[in-house]
């Protein structure tokens, strides 16, 4: 009896979720911990129906470049942090990068995403140039900046040479469990600093955190779907933490591909026009997490640009996919398996739309 209750109760709370688009702290925690068959599936069918309300079957391609694998900060769970000896660095020219535009704008990409690690090669100079010459080439196009972070008159540059969306995942929502997760050279109160700056700025801004991470609580969890949903950022990028074996945290438990999914489904039913991506590491601890991830709610995909001869250097975790496909390749493999599951890749920049008249 005692458990016919609870189950009734998840299952209302999902209901209410759909229909308020909040939950308390409390229930939020419910949500995430409750382990009743056919819970996921009904989360998913509510996320799926929002997302479709609001984007259709469409789901967005963005090219994700990975400019660099060098970086100054040394974030205990990342395979190119600073101290890794291991690593094989690498770092694209400008004109490589732009190449890798072209290339992936011949393929029908309008969004470039240029990802590295806080590589000091990049001065602000060299970003606005890179940029700018994005911008000039194919105006039709979004450029996406995720280099972490900087002060905000750098950011306000890049933003002034025509970069329109920026992704900086907050990591986590809470400052003691930031520091279990980074140094004490790097600081969340910065981090939080940085997002409001980019908001601030104009960018269409992404956040997001791993899940699974190393000391991660459902209550970390629900701070940061609080966050979220304060925020209101217009892209989330959440992935699991997968281990990777020349950190500290080799030996710690990946995230789920279940959590993850649930996850998506909640932050869609939170923040309804979200745009967001069901990312590379899902669909490295599952070989459908891209998919499953689709049917959750999510909303894009990033298939890789990067040269083929750097992919398998940008090893943020282990055995990551995709790391030695062609861009062609990879756009088409991720166009079938998206239309296996009945949603369609389009050519558009996908910039984030309001609904908030509603
Ligand atoms: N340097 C930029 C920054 O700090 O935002 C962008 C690059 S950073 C590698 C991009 C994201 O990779 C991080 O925000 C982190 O969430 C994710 N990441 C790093 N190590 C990971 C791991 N072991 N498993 C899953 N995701 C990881
Ligand atoms: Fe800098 Fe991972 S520690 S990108």
């Amino acid at each position: 009896m005692e458990e016919a209750f609870e189950r009734a109760y998840c299952f209302e709370l999902a209901d209410k979720l759909e229909a308020e688009r909040d939950l308390t702290d409390e229930e939020l925690a419910s949500v995430l911990l409750c382990d009743y068959p056919g819970f996921d599936e009904y989360l998913a069918e509510k996320a799926r129906a929002v997302r479709e309300k609001y984007y259709g079957k469409s789901v967005y391609l963005r090219g994700l470049v990975e400019i660099s694998n060098i970086c100054k900060n040394n974030c205990y769970y990342c395979g190119i942090r600073r101290d890794n000896a291991n690593a094989e660095r690498y770092r694209l020219s400008e004109e490589q990068i732009l190449d890798c535009c072209d290339a992936g704008y011949d393929l029908g990409f309008r969004t470039f995403v240029l990802q590295g690690g806080e590589d000091p090669y990049y001065t602000d100079e060299l970003i606005v140039s890179i940029v700018s010459a994005i911008k000039d080439k194919h105006p039709d196009c979004a450029v996406t900046l995720s280099l972490g972070e900087f002060e905000k008159e750098s950011y306000q540059k890049f933003f002034d040479a025509g970069a329109d969306r920026y992704l900086l995942r907050h990591e986590t929502a809470d400052k003691e469990h930031y520091e279990m997760l980074h140094p004490a050279e790097m600081s969340f109160d910065h981090r939080m600093q940085c997002l409001r700056d980019l908001k601030d700025i104009g960018y269409q801004v992404g956040c997001g955190m791993m899940v699974g991470s190393p000391y991660q609580t459902a209550a970390h969890l629900v701070k940061d779907l609080r966050f979220l949903k304060e925020f209101k950022p217009e892209m989330v990028g959440i992935g699991p933490f997968i281990p990777h074996h020349d950190t500290q945290f080799a030996d710690c438990e990946a995230g789920t591909v279940d959590m993850t999914i649930r996850l998506l489904s909640i932050i869609r039913l939170l923040l309804p026009d979200v745009l967001l991506p069901a990312t590379t590491a899902l669909g490295t601890i599952d070989p459908r997490g891209r998919e499953k991830g689709i049917l959750a709610g999510a909303n894009v995909v990033m298939p890789n640009l990067s040269p083929s001869d750097v992919r398998g250097k940008y090893l943020l975790y282990d055995n990551k996919i995709c790391t030695g496909d062609e861009a062609a390749e990879c756009i088409r493999c991720m166009a079938m398996r998206i239309s296996s599951v009945g949603y369609e890749t389009v050519v558009a920049r996908g910039d984030h739309v309001s609904f908030s008249m509603e």
